[in-house]
C-alpha cells in the first residue's frame, strides 16, 4: 500500500527522493478531485514526477487506489492545502507546470480569503515555476474567468500564451469530472495558459520548521488546579491566530494537556501542548507534543508561549523560568 502523504509528514522543503524512485522535473496539480486528470498527467508525462495537492481525504483515498491499481511510480497525491505546499514544500523555480481545474466552485465574495486565485498565491506559483514553466487554469464560471484574467494579466512574471484572455476549447484536452458535468449542464470551460517569462520576481524561500518549542516554569499549583481555572482563549501574535480550546488533566501524573488551533498565513494546524512536572519541586515543562503531528512552526511557538504565559499568570508565586522559543 502507498504510504499516505501529507504536508505534516513530509520534509520541508520537499525531497523528491523521499517519495519518488528518482528525481525528475515536477508537475503539480492543485485540487485533483477524483484523480483522473492527475493519472492522465502521469501517463502522458513519464519523464516527469507529478504531485497532486488536495484537501479532501476522500479524494486522496480515491486517487491513491487508482494510482496503486495502475502501478504508477511517477505520481503521488499529498494531503495539503495548495497554499501551504507552495509556502513550505515547493522551492523557487522547481515546478515545470501547475494545473488547476475548476477551483473554488463556491465562488462568492465572502469566500475571498479562502479563494485559490489571489495575489499571494499567484505570486508564489510564479516564483515556484521554472523558466518557461506554465500555469494552466480552467474554470466554467464566467465571473471567475473575468476575475482570474484580471489577476493573471496583472502578474508581470507571467505571459499569456493566447491572444485572448482565455480560450473556450483546447484540442486534445483530458476532460475532468467537473468539466464533463459543466458540459452536460450547458457550461463551457474557460482555459488559461500563462508562461513564466524572464521578468524578475521575488522568491520567498520555503518556510522551514523550527526546533520543538518548550519553556520551563515554576508554579505552586497542581496540574488539576491549573485545569480547574481553564477558560478557552484566543490571541494573536505576529500574524498567528491562536485558539486554546480545551484542557484535560491526568491528576495521577500531575500532567495537563491543552488542545490548540493555530492559524498562520501559510498553514493551519491543530496541536496538543503538554504541561508536565520536572524532577525539581513545583517546576513544569510546557511543550508541543507529537500528538496530531503538528509541525513546530512560528505559530506553534507562540501557542506554547500563550499557554505557558497563562499558567504563569495564575498565581503570584508562579513564573516562567526559561523560554526555548523562537521570537
Ligand atoms: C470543484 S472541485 C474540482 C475537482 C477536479 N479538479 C475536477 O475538475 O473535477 C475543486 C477541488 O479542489 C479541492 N480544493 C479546494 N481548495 C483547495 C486548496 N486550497 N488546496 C488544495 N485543494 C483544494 C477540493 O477539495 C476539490 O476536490
Amino acid at each position: 500500500m502507498l504510504t499516505k502523504l501529507s504536508i505534516l509528514n513530509l520534509s520541508w522543503p520537499l525531497n523528491q527522493a523521499e517519495i519518488f524512485d528518482r528525481a525528475r522535473p515536477l508537475i503539480v496539480e492543485i485540487g485533483f478531485g477524483n484523480g483522473d486528470y492527475l493519472i492522465d498527467l502521469a501517463e502522458a508525462n513519464a519523464d516527469h514526477n507529478i504531485i497532486g495537492l488536495e484537501i479532501s481525504s476522500q479524494s486522496m483515498d480515491k486517487a491513491e487506489a487508482k494510482i496503486e491499481r495502475r502501478g504508477l511510480s511517477n505520481v503521488r497525491p499529498i494531503h495539503s492545502r495548495a497554499e501551504t505546499a507552495l509556502a513550505h514544500l515547493l522551492e523557487p523555480e522547481s515546478v515545470a507546470a501547475f494545473h488547476i481545474n475548476y477551483p473554488d466552485p463556491w465562488f462568492k465574495k465572502r469566500h475571498h480569503r479562502r479563494r485559490l486565485i489571489k495575489r499571494d498565491t499567484v505570486d508564489l506559483m510564479t516564483s515556484r515555476l521554472t523558466a518557461g514553466g506554465v500555469l494552466h487554469l480552467a474554470t466554467d464560471i464566467s465571473d471567475y474567468a473575468e476575475y482570474a484574467h484580471e489577476f493573471l494579466a496583472d502578474t508581470p512574471g507571467l505571459s499569456n500564451q493566447f491572444d485572448r484572455p482565455w480560450v473556450n476549447e483546447l484540442k486534445g484536452r483530458f476532460h475532468t469530472k467537473y468539466e464533463e458535468k459543466g458540459y452536460r449542464q450547458g457550461r463551457s470551460g474557460h482555459f488559461f495558459q500563462y508562461r513564466r517569462n524572464a521578468h524578475p520576481v521575488s522568491h520567498p524561500p520555503p518556510i522551514k520548521e523550527l526546533e520543538m518549542p518548550h519553556l520551563f516554569l515554576r508554579s505552586p499549583l497542581s496540574a488539576a488546579e491549573i485545569v480547574e481555572r481553564f477558560e478557552a482563549s484566543r490571541s494573536e501574535a505576529g500574524g498567528a491566530h491562536i485558539a486554546v480550546l480545551r484542557a484535560y488533566v491526568n491528576p495521577k501524573r500531575n500532567v495537563a494537556i491543552f488542545e490548540v488551533v493555530v492559524d498562520e498565513p501559510s498553514i493551519e494546524q491543530r496541536g496538543v501542548i503538554a504541561l508536565s512536572p520536572r524532577p525539581e519541586p513545583e517546576e513544569y515543562i510546557v511543550k508541543l507534543t507529537g500528538i496530531g503531528h503538528a509541525r513546530p512552526t512560528y505559530g506553534m511557538h507562540r501557542a506554547v508561549e500563550a499557554v505557558g504565559g497563562w499558567v504563569a499568570g495564575l498565581d503570584d508565586g508562579a513564573r516562567v523560568l526559561e523560554r526555548k522559543l523562537r521570537d
